[in-house]
């Protein structure tokens, strides 16, 4: 596997390869983004996985300084799935001088995540678009537990007629239901057994649907009122229609659930899908 920290250097090694597949991090790598690795290994020619943590899209009080940097731990990760190439930029490579084109997005990214994190879909889609012409990947692969991220990067591919592919992976969970995140290493052990009831309270969720309750808002409303006696305080939960992101409808069949919420210090995300027969 090649380490490149350099534009000229990963186009000069990119050159003449007929497909190219992108997984882009933010590092700290964990089975969550080897997922999405094995999978791109199935269809490309030469998998690039980017390792960055993108400075655009922290707030300031976010935990930017904090985030979990471990490149030797992800390069070994990496070669091991042998990957062709790890592109490692620092800020001087992506950012030499401050970025002052910004994608603009539609007001989907400015609820669920992008209400309680102003500009953080902004600072993604940026990003990811940098990363997009840097590489000029044939596929580019993101996974499902950022779901509003995944729908905000297939949103930009179509109306930047931007000619990439992009596939998902579903959501890679611990054995207790909790989704892998880099985030939650932050969790102390006690907080640790307590963050599966995210997913739990989820999966509740979508029993009651399947079982035919349609008042999504009570559902909503009941969910967050089981996760805040346990302690948590809750920023969103949202049953939603699943193609468009928007508050589900009863005649609805494929929902998902998108649900973000605090223990302690630590945020987390998750969401679930779910089929209506
Ligand atoms: P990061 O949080 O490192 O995630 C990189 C990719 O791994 C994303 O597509 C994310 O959805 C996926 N991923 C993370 N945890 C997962 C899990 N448990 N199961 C399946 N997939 C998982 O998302 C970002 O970085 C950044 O926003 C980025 C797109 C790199 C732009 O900076």
């Amino acid at each position: 596997m090649k380490v490149i920290s350099t534009i000229s250097e990963l186009r000069t090694a990119l050159k003449g390869i007929n497909k190219i597949a992108l997984v882009p991090t933010m590092g700290n790598l964990h089975e969550g983004h080897l997922a999405l690795v094995r999978k791109a290994k199935k269809c490309a020619d030469c998998v690039v996985v980017s390792i960055y943590v993108n400075p655009l899209q922290f707030l300031p009080n976010e935990d930017f300084n904090q985030y979990p940097r471990t490149l030797s731990e992800d390069c070994k990760l990496l070669q091991n799935l042998d990957v062709d190439i790890a592109f490692v930029p620092d800020d001087k490579i992506l950012f030499p001088v401050k970025q002052k084109i910004l994608v603009l997005l539609p007001p989907v990214a400015d609820q669920f995540e992008g209400k309680f994190r102003p500009g953080f879909f902004r600072g993604v889609a940026t990003i990811v678009l940098k990363l997009f012409n840097i590489i000029q990947p044939d596929i580019a692969l993101f996974g499902k537990k950022d779901y509003q991220q995944l729908h905000i990067i297939r949103l930009m591919v179509q109306q930047l007629d931007l000619p990439i592919e992009i596939l998902d992976e579903e959501i890679i969970r611990a054995s207790d239901g909790l989704a892998l995140s880099s985030r939650n290493r932050y969790l102390n052990d006690i907080q640790r057994i307590e963050a599966c009831h995210l997913y739990q309270t989820l999966n509740t969720v979508k029993t009651d649907i399947q079982a035919g309750q349609n008042r999504f808002a009570s559902l909503e409303e009941n969910a967050v009122r089981v996760l805040k006696t346990r302690g948590w305080s809750v920023d969103y939960i949202a049953v939603l229609n699943q193609v468009s992101l928007i508050p589900a409808h009863p005649e609805d069949k494929a929902l998902v659930v998108l649900a973000a919420a605090r223990i302690g210090q630590t945020r987390l995300i998750d969401n679930i899908e779910i089929l209506k027969s």
